[in-house]
């Protein structure tokens, strides 16, 4: 039975095709008005003609008789009489007469008009439409001229019956009627049926372009000649797509907070902002001098941080602090940064069970290892997993519980949150989820060993878009899913779509926000650091530094790092009394086996390398096992020589920019693990491969005896990347992929209900 929803959907064809074909018949009908009559006389005209070069004919061949008769002086009326009843007997001719140039008449045949004299004739045939009316039908006039050698100049009246010409008219007018119906209806048919068929495709087009699918594959397939053409034309859109984001890339403009707040009020007008991450960016702790509040180390965290200030909007969070719960409203709810409230964050409750399944289990003991690749086993429990799956799900509950509309932007933050996008797809199907995975992505091999790969990943296909640090992790993520899922993925532009619903993969190199002018003025000089540094260490002012700042993980290549500064000594013995490396560490994840017996092993390495190098009144090696302010961690990157990151693996590493952004004197060498997203983008850095002990001492040698100019050429360039690439960039890009994402969604949505009316 056809439902309502059909029923008016036909009303709806049945509007749009008389909507197209009144005008369409009107326009016909006009054509036929305005071409009968043209046709009439254009009939007349051409019989006309053909009368009178036939009645030029019958006056040629009367010529001659008519001169014997005229000769024939005495019996000329009667000669010209039988001549011109002969001649009338054809049936065309109706009558004949003779008259003289001046218009007398000599003869006429039988049947000649009483009504039409000799003048009357001559000017009647001379006119365009040479037609006298008589009461039995019209009849043609012809004036021939007819030239004698003895008597007067005289002139032929040829009347040619027309009715045939009527006749002739009529049939014509009717074949005409016929053809202008014909072609009326042949032309309404088929513009209907094109019509009908090209609103369709072009609707599925449109829908499908949206989709990502291009504009013209529904057409394709029913008409497989327009295949090459719709590929064609689906490739050169994306291609158009692509070259906006190339073409946005070398900008004029730095980003800036003032630039992203601009940016999110002109392309996320009023647009909600939520994001979600597992650390949050203020922790309340309890002191013996009371409650503190502080930022933890997380690169996440550092980066996260001014984008929320310059947009507003919540953030969503584990509150982990011990004195969390002290400070947040009966919602869960504290604005945020305390000094100077610019957003809100929310806190998310984990009993100590569901923090250790969730977080150190299937996060840390899991994922972690596993995107790492850092030749620790990755550990997979299945209890791990519950909580992992439950976790997300508060999540879900809680970000839908904080949108304050249905279609919030909402920006998911790592590997802790896997399943949360499709979750949230769920419950906000109109939200743009941006997921951004913050640590690196194997390859499909090295990812297949997790039990939950399909999960995780339909997981993650959840989101609108979906980023890395580098293309290199995105086409990883492409290969897992062509390797252990169904979907249709677009290599060329990145994209997947999974049971219907499209994720554009992409690349967003993180930073950190650039030092504004006001910030590095209050930044004490190069020299103050130094002085501050060497007390704290107790150096002396002849030795060289180099510095290592990391958190206590065994990704971030701590030991390798010692083992090249152990080989350094060891192979260029000037060092040894000249140069310390001081290491800083924040303790992480200490719960965990693994960390702990790592940062014994660091410990232990540490206290062999000063037992072997050191003497009195030098340490060579000096580790701060402690988590370290901002401010602090500056006048270390300014005082030091050189900066160590020595990453096995890493998204991207913030250390390294923190460090250049901090040389404002242009001094200073960095040394970067080629394994570490930053190396792609740091190209004045001097690249190592981390696990290549003597590679790393000599590069380490190299450094410390890099001459200023150098260290000013290379850090000239790396201030330039950093500065120009911040984080408000990052930001930026993502944010405004978003915009797009959800301008094509409302098109998409605008075409939808358009078609509804139409179909
Ligand atoms: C990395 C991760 C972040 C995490 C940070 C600190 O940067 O990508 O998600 O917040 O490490 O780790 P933690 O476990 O202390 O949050």
């Amino acid at each position: 039975m056809p439902t309502r929803k059909a029923a008016g959907r036909a009303a709806g064809a049945w509007r749009f095709q008389l909507r197209f074909l009144a005008p369409l018949l009107v326009t016909l009908l006009a054509a036929a008005l305005l071409a009968l009559p043209l046709m009439d006389r254009m009939t007349l005209r051409w019989f006309s003609r053909d009368l009178n070069l036939r009645g030029a004919l019958v006056a040629d061949t009367l010529s001659d008789s008519i001169a014997r008769a005229m000769a024939d002086t005495p019996a000329a009326s009667q000669s010209l009489r039988v001549l011109f009843d002969r001649a009338v007997r054809d049936e065309r001719l109706v009558a004949v007469a003779l008259c003289t140039s001046d218009g007398q008449l000599i003869r006429a045949s039988a049947g000649f008009p009483e009504g039409l004299d000799c003048k009357a004739a001559h000017a009647a045939a001379a006119d365009a439409e040479p037609v006298w009316r008589l009461p039995a039908g019209s009849v043609h006039v012809g004036w021939h001229p007819v030239a004698s050698d003895s008597g007067p100049d005289t002139g032929l009246v040829l009347l040619h019956d027309m009715s045939f010409v009527d006749r002739r008219s009529v049939e014509t007018r009717w074949l005409l009627i016929a053809l202008i119906a014909g072609m009326g209806f042949v032309i309404a048919v088929s513009t209907v049926a094109v019509a009908q068929l090209s609103w369709r495709g072009w609707l599925e087009g449109a829908r499908a372009l949206l989709r990502g699918e291009g504009l013209v594959r529904p057409l394709a397939p029913t008409m497989p000649g327009l295949a090459p053409l719709a590929d064609e034309l689906r490739a050169r859109l994306r291609d158009l797509e692509d070259e906006y984001r190339r073409s946005a890339a070398p900008e004029m403009l730095m980003w800036s907070p003032e630039r992203l707040r601009v940016m999110l009020h002109q392309q996320l007008r009023d647009d909600e902002v939520i994001v979600v991450s597992n650390r949050e960016p203020w922790l309340h702790e309890h002191t013996p001098g009371g409650i503190v509040v502080r930022n933890p180390a997380s690169g996440l965290v550092t980066a996260l941080e001014p984008v929320m200030r310059a947009c507003s909007g919540t953030w969503v969070a584990h509150g982990s602090g011990s004195a969390d719960r002290q400070a947040v409203d009966a919602a869960d709810r504290v604005a945020v940064p305390p000094d100077d409230p610019r957003y809100t964050l929310r806190r998310v409750w984990l009993s100590a069970e569901e923090e250790q399944g969730y977080y150190y289990g299937l996060a840390n003991e899991g994922l972690w290892p596993l995107c790492h690749v850092a030749h620790v086993r990755p550990v997979f429990r299945e209890s791990d997993w519950r909580h992992y799956r439950e976790v997300n799900e508060r999540f879900a509950d809680a970000v839908a519980q904080e949108a304050k509309r249905q279609d919030p932007v909402i920006l998911i933050q790592d590997y802790h949150f896997a399943l949360l996008p499709a979750m949230l797809r769920k419950q906000l199907p109109k939200a743009t989820i941006l997921t951004f995975w913050h640590i690196p992505w194997p390859n499909p091999e090295s990812f297949g060993i997790c039990p939950w790969r399909r999960e995780i990943v339909q997981g993650l296909l959840g989101s609108s878009i979906l980023g890395f640090h580098t293309r290199y992790h995105c086409k990883n993520f492409l290969e897992t899913v062509d390797r252990y899922l169904e979907a249709r993925i677009e290599h060329e532009h990145s994209s997947i779509v999974y049971q219907g619903a499209e994720t554009r993969v992409e690349s967003y190199p993180i930073s950190i926000a650039w030092p504004t002018e006001i910030e590095s003025a209050a930044w004490p000089d190069i020299e103050q650091c130094r002085s501050h540094v060497r007390a704290l260490l107790g150096m002396q002012a002849s030795q060289r530094l180099a510095v290592g700042v990391d958190r206590f993980d065994y990704t971030k290549g701590i030991l390798e790092r010692l083992n090249a500064v152990e080989r350094l000594l060891e192979k260029y013995p000037q060092w040894i009394g000249t140069f310390c490396f001081v290491q800083i560490a924040a303790p992480t994840r200490s719960q965990l086996d693994e960390y702990r017996s790592f940062q014994l092993r660091i410990d232990a390495m540490v206290e062999r390398i000063n037992k072997r190098f050191g003497r009195e009144g030098y340490c060579p090696v000096h580790l701060l096992a402690e988590h370290h302010e901002h401010d602090e961690l500056t006048r270390f990157y300014r005082a030091a020589d050189v900066c160590v990151v020595t990453s096995l693996h890493d998204g991207m590493n913030l250390v390294s920019k923190e460090f250049v952004a901090a040389r404002d004197d242009e001094q200073g060498a960095l040394l970067l693990s080629r394994f570490a997203g930053a190396a792609r983008e740091l190209r004045e850095a001097l690249i190592v491969n981390p696990y290549h002990v003597e590679e790393t001492a000599d590069t380490l040698h190299r450094a410390l005896m890099m001459s200023p100019e150098e260290q000013r050429e290379r850090m000239r360039s790396l201030r330039a990347v950093v500065r120009d690439n911040n984080v408000y960039r990052w930001a930026g890009q993502m944010l405004g992929d978003a915009a797009r994402w959800r301008l094509r969604e409302r098109i998409e949505a605008r075409v939808e209900r358009h078609g509804m009316e139409v179909a």
